[in-house]
Protein backbone atom coordinates (compact mmCIF):
# COMPACT_ATOMS: atom_id res chain seq x y z
CA UNK A 1 0.00 0.00 0.00
CA UNK A 2 1.31 3.73 -0.88
CA UNK A 3 1.94 5.75 1.63
CA UNK A 4 -0.49 8.01 0.80
CA UNK A 5 -3.05 5.58 0.73
CA UNK A 6 -2.16 4.69 4.32
CA UNK A 7 -2.52 8.15 5.35
CA UNK A 8 -6.23 8.20 3.78
CA UNK A 9 -6.97 4.92 6.00
CA UNK A 10 -5.41 6.25 8.89
CA UNK A 11 -7.44 9.39 8.64
CA UNK A 12 -10.39 7.69 7.86
CA UNK A 13 -9.82 5.42 10.83
CA UNK A 14 -9.25 8.16 12.89
CA UNK A 15 -12.35 9.95 12.04
CA UNK A 16 -14.29 7.23 12.47
CA UNK A 17 -12.86 6.62 16.83
CA UNK A 18 -14.38 10.35 17.26
CA UNK A 19 -17.68 9.72 16.16
CA UNK A 20 -17.63 6.39 17.69
CA UNK A 21 -17.04 8.36 20.96
CA UNK A 22 -19.37 11.08 19.92
CA UNK A 23 -22.35 8.42 19.18
CA UNK A 24 -21.56 6.24 22.75
CA UNK A 25 -22.36 9.42 24.81
CA UNK A 26 -25.63 8.90 24.24
CA UNK A 27 -27.85 5.73 25.02
CA UNK A 28 -29.75 6.03 21.46
CA UNK A 29 -26.52 6.45 19.17
CA UNK A 30 -24.43 4.05 21.17
CA UNK A 31 -25.38 1.13 18.96
CA UNK A 32 -24.26 3.20 15.71
CA UNK A 33 -20.63 4.54 17.82
CA UNK A 34 -19.75 1.05 18.41
CA UNK A 35 -20.19 0.13 14.64
CA UNK A 36 -18.08 3.71 14.17
CA UNK A 37 -15.69 2.30 16.48
CA UNK A 38 -15.81 -1.59 15.09
CA UNK A 39 -15.05 -0.12 11.37
CA UNK A 40 -12.59 2.14 12.10
CA UNK A 41 -10.34 -0.62 13.83
CA UNK A 42 -11.06 -3.26 10.69
CA UNK A 43 -9.44 0.06 8.61
CA UNK A 44 -6.94 0.60 10.48
CA UNK A 45 -5.99 -3.21 11.34
CA UNK A 46 -6.34 -3.77 7.50
CA UNK A 47 -4.52 -1.06 6.59
CA UNK A 48 -1.28 -1.50 9.32
CA UNK A 49 -0.99 -4.66 7.99
CA UNK A 50 -0.89 -4.47 4.28
CA UNK A 51 1.85 -1.02 4.86
CA UNK A 52 3.77 -2.62 7.57
CA UNK A 53 4.21 -5.94 7.23
CA UNK A 54 6.35 -8.09 5.33
CA UNK A 55 4.89 -10.37 3.05
CA UNK A 56 6.73 -13.56 4.47
CA UNK A 57 5.73 -12.22 7.94
CA UNK A 58 2.15 -13.00 7.13
CA UNK A 59 2.30 -16.49 8.72
CA UNK A 60 3.49 -15.20 12.13
CA UNK A 61 0.93 -12.20 12.32
CA UNK A 62 -1.91 -14.86 11.29
CA UNK A 63 -0.36 -17.07 14.39
CA UNK A 64 -0.35 -14.44 16.79
CA UNK A 65 -3.79 -12.72 15.57
CA UNK A 66 -6.21 -15.44 15.14
CA UNK A 67 -6.10 -17.65 18.80
CA UNK A 68 -5.63 -13.85 20.18
CA UNK A 69 -8.97 -13.18 17.91
CA UNK A 70 -11.08 -16.06 18.64
CA UNK A 71 -9.98 -16.16 22.54
CA UNK A 72 -10.63 -12.51 22.37
CA UNK A 73 -14.19 -13.36 21.38
CA UNK A 74 -14.70 -16.66 23.45
CA UNK A 75 -14.42 -14.21 26.42
CA UNK A 76 -16.10 -11.37 25.46
CA UNK A 77 -19.02 -13.40 24.68
CA UNK A 78 -19.00 -15.45 27.96
CA UNK A 79 -18.61 -12.64 30.20
CA UNK A 80 -21.57 -11.80 32.37
CA UNK A 81 -22.13 -7.77 32.29
CA UNK A 82 -21.59 -7.49 35.84
CA UNK A 83 -17.72 -8.57 35.72
CA UNK A 84 -17.75 -6.15 32.69
CA UNK A 85 -15.38 -3.89 34.30
CA UNK A 86 -12.75 -7.32 35.22
CA UNK A 87 -12.39 -7.85 31.70
CA UNK A 88 -11.56 -4.49 30.77
CA UNK A 89 -9.22 -4.16 34.29
CA UNK A 90 -7.02 -7.22 32.55
CA UNK A 91 -7.46 -6.16 29.25
CA UNK A 92 -5.97 -2.64 30.05
CA UNK A 93 -2.92 -4.90 31.82
CA UNK A 94 -2.62 -6.37 28.16
CA UNK A 95 -2.10 -2.46 26.74
CA UNK A 96 0.57 -1.47 29.49
CA UNK A 97 2.36 -4.78 29.11
CA UNK A 98 2.22 -4.04 25.47
CA UNK A 99 3.49 -0.64 25.36
CA UNK A 100 6.37 -2.10 27.89
CA UNK A 101 7.03 -4.42 25.44
CA UNK A 102 7.42 -2.39 22.45
CA UNK A 103 9.64 -0.06 24.39
CA UNK A 104 12.44 -2.82 24.91
CA UNK A 105 11.71 -4.02 21.64
CA UNK A 106 12.65 -0.46 20.46
CA UNK A 107 15.51 -0.04 23.04
CA UNK A 108 17.43 -2.96 21.97
CA UNK A 109 17.39 -2.94 18.30
CA UNK A 110 17.00 1.44 17.52
CA UNK A 111 16.24 2.92 14.45
CA UNK A 112 20.00 3.67 13.15
CA UNK A 113 18.41 6.73 10.92
CA UNK A 114 18.17 8.73 13.76
CA UNK A 115 20.76 10.65 15.60
CA UNK A 116 21.40 14.02 16.71
CA UNK A 117 18.24 15.64 19.03
CA UNK A 118 15.54 13.05 17.05
CA UNK A 119 17.46 10.10 19.04
CA UNK A 120 17.60 11.69 22.21
CA UNK A 121 13.93 12.32 21.81
CA UNK A 122 13.49 8.56 20.95
CA UNK A 123 14.81 7.84 24.33
CA UNK A 124 12.68 9.83 26.11
CA UNK A 125 9.75 8.23 24.17
CA UNK A 126 10.91 4.74 25.02
CA UNK A 127 12.04 5.96 28.63
CA UNK A 128 8.40 7.15 29.58
CA UNK A 129 6.46 4.67 27.58
CA UNK A 130 8.06 2.07 29.39
CA UNK A 131 7.39 3.78 32.57
CA UNK A 132 3.33 4.89 31.89
CA UNK A 133 2.91 0.91 30.25
CA UNK A 134 5.10 -0.64 33.64
CA UNK A 135 2.20 1.36 35.81
CA UNK A 136 -0.85 0.35 33.78
CA UNK A 137 0.17 -3.42 33.76
CA UNK A 138 0.76 -4.29 37.22
CA UNK A 139 -1.99 -1.18 38.02
CA UNK A 140 -4.57 -2.46 36.28
CA UNK A 141 -4.13 -6.32 37.68
CA UNK A 142 -4.55 -5.03 41.39
CA UNK A 143 -7.88 -3.43 40.07
CA UNK A 144 -8.80 -6.82 37.88
CA UNK A 145 -8.11 -8.65 41.43
CA UNK A 146 -9.75 -5.93 43.67
CA UNK A 147 -13.00 -5.94 41.32
CA UNK A 148 -13.05 -10.15 41.14
CA UNK A 149 -12.45 -10.38 45.02
CA UNK A 150 -8.51 -12.22 45.14
CA UNK A 151 -7.11 -9.20 47.04
CA UNK A 152 -9.26 -7.67 49.87
CA UNK A 153 -10.77 -4.20 48.05
CA UNK A 154 -9.95 -2.05 51.89
CA UNK A 155 -6.79 0.36 50.89
CA UNK A 156 -3.77 -0.57 51.70
CA UNK A 157 -2.17 2.02 53.93
CA UNK A 158 1.42 1.80 54.71
CA UNK A 159 3.42 3.76 57.33
CA UNK A 160 4.30 7.38 55.23
CA UNK A 161 3.53 6.05 52.22
CA UNK A 162 3.52 9.15 49.92
CA UNK A 163 7.24 9.56 51.16
CA UNK A 164 7.70 5.72 49.60
CA UNK A 165 5.91 6.81 46.35
CA UNK A 166 7.89 9.96 45.75
CA UNK A 167 11.13 7.87 46.85
CA UNK A 168 10.45 5.91 43.98
CA UNK A 169 9.57 8.51 41.83
CA UNK A 170 12.96 10.35 41.89
CA UNK A 171 14.73 7.10 41.37
CA UNK A 172 12.98 7.03 38.08
CA UNK A 173 13.99 10.07 37.30
CA UNK A 174 17.46 9.47 38.06
CA UNK A 175 17.43 6.27 36.47
CA UNK A 176 16.21 8.20 33.68
CA UNK A 177 19.38 10.34 33.48
CA UNK A 178 21.58 7.06 34.13
CA UNK A 179 19.06 6.27 30.84
CA UNK A 180 20.06 8.95 28.74
CA UNK A 181 23.68 8.89 28.51
CA UNK A 182 25.04 5.60 29.56
CA UNK A 183 26.23 2.96 27.16
CA UNK A 184 23.83 0.09 25.83
CA UNK A 185 24.77 -1.59 28.89
CA UNK A 186 24.04 0.98 31.37
CA UNK A 187 20.92 2.25 29.77
CA UNK A 188 19.35 -1.40 29.68
CA UNK A 189 20.32 -1.86 33.60
CA UNK A 190 18.24 1.91 34.07
CA UNK A 191 15.48 0.92 32.35
CA UNK A 192 15.32 -2.84 33.74
CA UNK A 193 15.74 -0.86 36.98
CA UNK A 194 12.97 1.44 35.75
CA UNK A 195 10.85 -1.31 34.80
CA UNK A 196 11.04 -2.60 38.36
CA UNK A 197 10.16 0.23 40.41
CA UNK A 198 7.27 1.46 37.88
CA UNK A 199 5.51 -2.22 38.70
CA UNK A 200 5.54 -1.87 42.46
CA UNK A 201 4.65 1.93 41.95
CA UNK A 202 1.49 0.55 40.08
CA UNK A 203 1.16 -1.83 42.54
CA UNK A 204 1.02 0.51 45.18
CA UNK A 205 -1.14 3.24 44.42
CA UNK A 206 -4.52 0.62 43.60
CA UNK A 207 -3.58 -1.03 46.36
CA UNK A 208 -4.23 2.52 48.62
CA UNK A 209 -7.56 3.03 46.64
CA UNK A 210 -10.57 1.79 48.65
CA UNK A 211 -13.54 0.07 47.23
CA UNK A 212 -15.75 2.61 47.12
CA UNK A 213 -13.10 4.67 44.96
CA UNK A 214 -12.69 1.73 42.14
CA UNK A 215 -14.62 2.83 39.34
CA UNK A 216 -12.48 5.57 39.79
CA UNK A 217 -9.26 3.78 39.41
CA UNK A 218 -10.10 1.94 36.69
CA UNK A 219 -11.50 4.95 34.22
CA UNK A 220 -8.08 6.67 35.46
CA UNK A 221 -6.07 3.19 34.26
CA UNK A 222 -8.27 3.27 31.19
CA UNK A 223 -7.01 6.67 30.35
CA UNK A 224 -3.12 5.49 31.72
CA UNK A 225 -3.56 2.64 28.70
CA UNK A 226 -4.49 5.60 26.54
CA UNK A 227 -1.20 7.40 27.07
CA UNK A 228 0.78 3.86 27.15
CA UNK A 229 -0.87 3.24 23.71
CA UNK A 230 0.56 6.66 22.17
CA UNK A 231 3.86 6.56 23.93
CA UNK A 232 3.83 3.21 21.91
CA UNK A 233 2.53 4.78 18.69
CA UNK A 234 5.12 7.46 18.90
CA UNK A 235 7.95 4.91 19.57
CA UNK A 236 6.95 2.98 16.34
CA UNK A 237 6.33 6.67 14.40
CA UNK A 238 2.42 5.06 14.01
CA UNK A 239 0.15 8.77 14.01
CA UNK A 240 -3.32 6.64 13.95
CA UNK A 241 -1.92 4.51 17.11
CA UNK A 242 -1.09 8.13 18.60
CA UNK A 243 -4.37 9.47 18.01
CA UNK A 244 -6.33 6.52 19.28
CA UNK A 245 -4.05 6.34 22.09
CA UNK A 246 -4.29 10.18 22.76
CA UNK A 247 -8.27 9.71 22.68
CA UNK A 248 -8.60 6.96 24.86
CA UNK A 249 -6.36 8.76 27.22
CA UNK A 250 -7.91 11.99 27.47
CA UNK A 251 -11.53 10.56 27.23
CA UNK A 252 -10.69 7.92 30.27
CA UNK A 253 -9.50 11.32 32.41
CA UNK A 254 -12.62 13.22 31.48
CA UNK A 255 -14.65 10.23 32.40
CA UNK A 256 -12.32 10.12 35.86
CA UNK A 257 -13.13 13.65 36.39
CA UNK A 258 -16.67 13.31 35.83
CA UNK A 259 -16.89 10.57 38.25
CA UNK A 260 -14.85 12.04 41.08
CA UNK A 261 -16.93 14.75 40.81
CA UNK A 262 -20.10 12.60 41.07
CA UNK A 263 -18.83 11.08 44.49
CA UNK A 264 -17.12 13.91 46.02
CA UNK A 265 -13.75 12.49 45.41
CA UNK A 266 -10.45 14.59 45.19
CA UNK A 267 -9.02 13.92 41.16
CA UNK A 268 -5.74 14.77 42.38
CA UNK A 269 -5.98 12.06 45.90
CA UNK A 270 -7.36 9.18 43.71
CA UNK A 271 -4.59 9.76 40.75
CA UNK A 272 -1.96 9.67 43.70
CA UNK A 273 -3.09 6.71 45.33
CA UNK A 274 -5.41 8.10 47.42
CA UNK A 275 -3.30 11.50 48.65
CA UNK A 276 -5.01 13.57 51.34
CA UNK A 277 -7.95 11.04 51.97
CA UNK A 278 -6.29 10.19 55.62
CA UNK A 279 -4.86 6.85 57.32
CA UNK A 280 -7.70 4.36 56.86
CA UNK A 281 -8.07 4.40 60.96
CA UNK A 282 -11.26 6.48 60.54
CA UNK A 283 -14.15 5.33 62.05
CA UNK A 284 -16.70 2.96 59.87
CA UNK A 285 -19.32 6.06 61.10
CA UNK A 286 -21.84 5.45 63.52
CA UNK A 287 -23.45 1.67 63.44
CA UNK A 288 -27.46 2.96 62.48
CA UNK A 289 -30.02 1.32 64.87
CA UNK A 290 -33.11 0.23 65.16
CA UNK A 291 -35.42 -2.18 63.94
CA UNK A 292 -36.44 -2.90 60.19
CA UNK A 293 -39.97 -3.53 58.66
CA UNK A 294 -40.29 -6.35 56.29
CA UNK A 295 -43.11 -6.39 53.92
CA UNK A 296 -44.16 -9.20 51.76
CA UNK A 297 -44.68 -9.42 48.21
CA UNK A 298 -48.12 -8.68 48.41
CA UNK A 299 -48.00 -5.49 50.77
CA UNK A 300 -45.40 -3.86 48.26
CA UNK A 301 -47.50 -4.84 44.77
CA UNK A 302 -50.60 -2.99 46.50
CA UNK A 303 -48.13 0.19 47.55
CA UNK A 304 -47.35 0.23 44.26
CA UNK A 305 -50.74 -0.01 42.70
CA UNK A 306 -52.33 2.92 45.10
CA UNK A 307 -49.21 5.35 44.08
CA UNK A 308 -49.41 8.00 41.59
CA UNK A 309 -46.01 8.83 41.42
CA UNK A 310 -43.14 5.74 41.63
CA UNK A 311 -39.48 6.16 41.21
CA UNK A 312 -37.56 3.06 40.99
CA UNK A 313 -33.95 3.18 41.50
CA UNK A 314 -31.91 0.22 40.27
CA UNK A 315 -28.19 -1.24 41.60
CA UNK A 316 -25.71 -3.73 41.81
CA UNK A 317 -28.33 -6.73 42.57
CA UNK A 318 -30.91 -5.69 39.93
CA UNK A 319 -27.91 -6.58 37.45
CA UNK A 320 -26.99 -9.91 39.55
CA UNK A 321 -30.76 -10.98 39.45
CA UNK A 322 -31.50 -10.30 35.80
CA UNK A 323 -34.63 -8.31 37.14
CA UNK A 324 -34.71 -5.44 34.70
CA UNK A 325 -37.06 -7.79 32.42
CA UNK A 326 -40.06 -7.82 34.68
CA UNK A 327 -39.32 -4.59 36.11
CA UNK A 328 -39.82 -3.12 32.55
CA UNK A 329 -42.47 -5.13 32.53
CA UNK A 330 -43.84 -3.61 35.90
CA UNK A 331 -43.19 0.12 34.12
CA UNK A 332 -45.58 -0.64 31.57
CA UNK A 333 -48.11 -2.43 33.42
CA UNK A 334 -48.42 1.39 36.07
CA UNK A 335 -48.48 4.05 33.19
CA UNK A 336 -50.88 2.10 31.37
CA UNK A 337 -52.90 2.56 34.78
CA UNK A 338 -51.98 6.20 34.68
CA UNK A 339 -49.20 5.72 37.23
CA UNK A 340 -46.46 8.34 36.82
CA UNK A 341 -43.06 5.73 36.52
CA UNK A 342 -39.46 7.18 36.50
CA UNK A 343 -36.08 5.58 36.94
CA UNK A 344 -33.76 7.32 38.86
CA UNK A 345 -29.60 6.75 38.34
CA UNK A 346 -26.64 7.16 40.62
CA UNK A 347 -23.63 7.80 38.40
CA UNK A 348 -21.68 4.69 39.88
CA UNK A 349 -24.87 2.29 40.23
CA UNK A 350 -23.62 -1.24 39.50
CA UNK A 351 -19.69 -2.02 38.65
CA UNK A 352 -19.19 0.07 35.51
CA UNK A 353 -20.31 4.00 34.11
CA UNK A 354 -23.62 3.16 32.36
CA UNK A 355 -23.96 -0.17 33.82
CA UNK A 356 -28.40 -0.02 34.70
CA UNK A 357 -28.39 2.11 31.61
CA UNK A 358 -27.59 -0.46 29.21
CA UNK A 359 -29.41 -3.12 31.35
CA UNK A 360 -32.18 -0.60 31.39
CA UNK A 361 -32.08 -0.30 27.29
CA UNK A 362 -31.98 -4.14 26.94
CA UNK A 363 -35.11 -4.38 28.68
CA UNK A 364 -37.13 -1.62 26.49
CA UNK A 365 -37.53 0.79 29.15
CA UNK A 366 -38.17 4.19 27.57
CA UNK A 367 -34.98 6.61 27.60
CA UNK A 368 -37.59 9.55 28.68
CA UNK A 369 -38.39 7.71 31.66
CA UNK A 370 -34.55 7.23 33.00
CA UNK A 371 -33.20 9.81 34.65
CA UNK A 372 -29.93 10.55 36.02
CA UNK A 373 -29.54 11.38 39.61
CA UNK A 374 -29.12 15.20 39.59
CA UNK A 375 -32.20 15.13 37.47
CA UNK A 376 -34.32 13.49 40.33
CA UNK A 377 -33.12 14.09 43.42
CA UNK A 378 -35.06 17.01 44.18
CA UNK A 379 -38.18 15.32 43.36
CA UNK A 380 -38.11 12.83 46.28
CA UNK A 381 -40.30 14.78 48.73
CA UNK A 382 -43.05 14.95 46.46
CA UNK A 383 -42.64 10.58 45.63
CA UNK A 384 -45.42 8.33 46.55
CA UNK A 385 -43.27 5.26 46.23
CA UNK A 386 -39.28 4.79 45.73
CA UNK A 387 -38.92 1.08 44.89
CA UNK A 388 -35.23 0.40 45.48
CA UNK A 389 -33.78 -2.76 43.35
CA UNK A 390 -30.64 -4.26 44.85
CA UNK A 391 -28.92 -0.74 45.50
CA UNK A 392 -27.45 0.41 48.58
CA UNK A 393 -24.11 2.92 48.57
CA UNK A 394 -25.88 4.86 46.05
CA UNK A 395 -29.09 5.26 48.61
CA UNK A 396 -26.82 5.18 51.66
CA UNK A 397 -28.10 8.55 53.52
CA UNK A 398 -24.81 8.48 55.97
CA UNK A 399 -22.84 9.82 52.74
CA UNK A 400 -25.06 13.18 53.48
CA UNK A 401 -25.41 12.67 57.48
CA UNK A 402 -22.63 11.12 59.07
CA UNK A 403 -19.59 13.38 58.82
CA UNK A 404 -17.39 10.07 60.39
CA UNK A 405 -19.12 7.70 57.10
CA UNK A 406 -16.17 6.94 54.80
CA UNK A 407 -18.85 7.64 51.94
CA UNK A 408 -19.33 11.17 53.63
CA UNK A 409 -20.01 13.55 51.22
CA UNK A 410 -20.49 11.40 47.94
CA UNK A 411 -23.77 12.61 46.47
CA UNK A 412 -26.41 9.64 47.14
CA UNK A 413 -29.68 8.87 45.84
CA UNK A 414 -31.77 11.07 48.73
CA UNK A 415 -34.74 8.07 48.40
CA UNK A 416 -35.69 8.45 51.81
CA UNK A 417 -37.23 11.95 51.36
CA UNK A 418 -39.98 10.14 49.53
CA UNK A 419 -43.26 9.02 51.25
CA UNK A 420 -42.76 5.20 51.51
CA UNK A 421 -39.21 3.53 50.48
CA UNK A 422 -39.53 -0.17 49.36
CA UNK A 423 -35.87 -1.71 49.59
CA UNK A 424 -35.47 -5.38 47.97
CA UNK A 425 -32.39 -7.20 48.92
CA UNK A 426 -31.61 -10.28 50.32
CA UNK A 427 -29.78 -9.44 53.75
CA UNK A 428 -28.83 -7.11 55.94
CA UNK A 429 -25.65 -6.92 54.01
CA UNK A 430 -23.58 -3.74 52.87
CA UNK A 431 -23.18 -2.98 49.76
CA UNK A 432 -19.34 -2.40 47.78
CA UNK A 433 -18.06 -0.52 50.21
CA UNK A 434 -18.98 -2.07 53.07
CA UNK A 435 -20.70 0.65 54.55
CA UNK A 436 -23.74 -0.06 56.98
CA UNK A 437 -27.19 1.89 55.67
CA UNK A 438 -29.37 3.83 57.85
CA UNK A 439 -32.30 4.11 55.02
CA UNK A 440 -33.01 0.72 55.88
CA UNK A 441 -34.15 1.67 59.35
CA UNK A 442 -35.75 4.76 58.84
CA UNK A 443 -39.48 4.57 59.66
CA UNK A 444 -41.36 5.21 55.74
CA UNK A 445 -38.84 2.19 54.61
CA UNK A 446 -40.39 -1.27 54.29
CA UNK A 447 -37.37 -3.86 53.72
CA UNK A 448 -38.75 -6.83 50.78
CA UNK A 449 -35.76 -9.51 51.65
CA UNK A 450 -35.00 -11.88 48.63
CA UNK A 451 -33.52 -12.36 44.97
CA UNK A 452 -34.84 -9.57 43.42
CA UNK A 453 -35.81 -11.20 40.82
CA UNK A 454 -37.97 -13.78 42.42
CA UNK A 455 -39.78 -10.83 44.31
CA UNK A 456 -39.92 -8.81 40.69
CA UNK A 457 -42.04 -11.25 39.46
CA UNK A 458 -43.84 -12.30 42.07
CA UNK A 459 -45.09 -8.31 41.96
CA UNK A 460 -45.85 -8.81 38.43
CA UNK A 461 -48.12 -12.03 39.01
CA UNK A 462 -50.18 -9.96 41.68
CA UNK A 463 -50.62 -6.93 39.34
CA UNK A 464 -51.53 -9.55 36.57
CA UNK A 465 -54.01 -10.84 38.59
CA UNK A 466 -55.62 -7.73 40.20
CA UNK A 467 -55.84 -6.57 36.44
CA UNK A 468 -57.76 -9.71 35.18
CA UNK A 469 -60.07 -10.16 38.38
CA UNK A 470 -60.76 -6.36 37.51
CA UNK A 471 -61.88 -6.89 33.50
CA UNK A 472 -64.18 -9.44 34.74
P1 LIG B 1 -24.09 -1.97 46.05
O1 LIG B 1 -23.80 -0.92 47.05
O2 LIG B 1 -22.96 -2.80 45.55
O3 LIG B 1 -25.22 -2.92 46.68
C1 LIG B 1 -25.85 -3.88 45.91
C2 LIG B 1 -26.83 -4.59 46.79
O4 LIG B 1 -27.54 -5.52 45.99
C3 LIG B 1 -26.18 -5.38 47.91
O5 LIG B 1 -26.33 -4.73 49.16
C4 LIG B 1 -26.87 -6.75 47.87
O6 LIG B 1 -27.47 -7.00 49.13
C5 LIG B 1 -27.95 -6.59 46.80
N1 LIG B 1 -28.06 -7.77 45.95
C6 LIG B 1 -27.09 -8.52 45.40
N2 LIG B 1 -27.62 -9.53 44.71
C7 LIG B 1 -28.96 -9.42 44.82
C8 LIG B 1 -30.05 -10.17 44.32
N3 LIG B 1 -29.88 -11.28 43.58
N4 LIG B 1 -31.29 -9.77 44.63
C9 LIG B 1 -31.51 -8.69 45.41
N5 LIG B 1 -30.52 -7.93 45.91
C10 LIG B 1 -29.25 -8.30 45.61
O7 LIG B 1 -24.81 -1.39 44.75
P2 LIG B 1 -25.03 0.09 44.22
O8 LIG B 1 -25.95 0.85 45.12
O9 LIG B 1 -25.39 -0.08 42.79
O10 LIG B 1 -23.63 0.81 44.35
C11 LIG B 1 -22.55 0.48 43.51
C12 LIG B 1 -21.29 0.36 44.32
O11 LIG B 1 -20.29 -0.23 43.50
C13 LIG B 1 -20.75 1.72 44.76
O12 LIG B 1 -20.10 1.61 46.00
C14 LIG B 1 -19.74 2.04 43.65
O13 LIG B 1 -18.74 2.94 44.07
C15 LIG B 1 -19.17 0.65 43.40
N6 LIG B 1 -18.60 0.48 42.06
C16 LIG B 1 -19.19 1.09 41.00
C17 LIG B 1 -18.63 0.97 39.75
C18 LIG B 1 -19.30 1.76 38.63
S1 LIG B 1 -18.43 2.56 37.62
N7 LIG B 1 -20.61 1.80 38.58
C19 LIG B 1 -17.51 0.15 39.53
C20 LIG B 1 -16.94 -0.54 40.64
C21 LIG B 1 -17.51 -0.36 41.91
P3 LIG B 1 -27.75 -8.51 49.60
O14 LIG B 1 -26.45 -9.22 49.53
O15 LIG B 1 -28.29 -8.38 50.98
O16 LIG B 1 -28.76 -9.07 48.65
Amino acid sequence: MNNNLLMVAYIAASALFILSLGGLSNQETARRGNMFGITGMLIAFVATAIAGVHLNAYPLLGAVILPGAIIGAIVASRVAMTSMPELVAILHSFVGLAAVLVGFANFLSPESSLTGIEATIHQIEIYIGIFIGAVTFTGSIIAFGKLRGVIASKPLMLPARHFLNLGMLFAVLWLGYEFMGGSLLTGLQAVLGMTAIACVLGVHLVMAIGGADMPVVISMLNSYSGWAAAAAGFMLSNDLLIITGALVGSSGAILSYIMCRAMNRSFISVILGGFGAGTGKASQGSQPAGEVTPIQVEGAAELLENARSVVIVPGYGMAVAQAQYPISEITKRLRDRGVTVRFGIHPVAGRMPGHMNVLLAEANVPYDIVLEMDEINHDFPETDLVLVVGANDTINSSALEDPNSPIAGMPVMEVWKANTVIVMKRSMASGYAGVDNPVFYKENTRMLFGDARKNVDAILGHLSVQELAASR
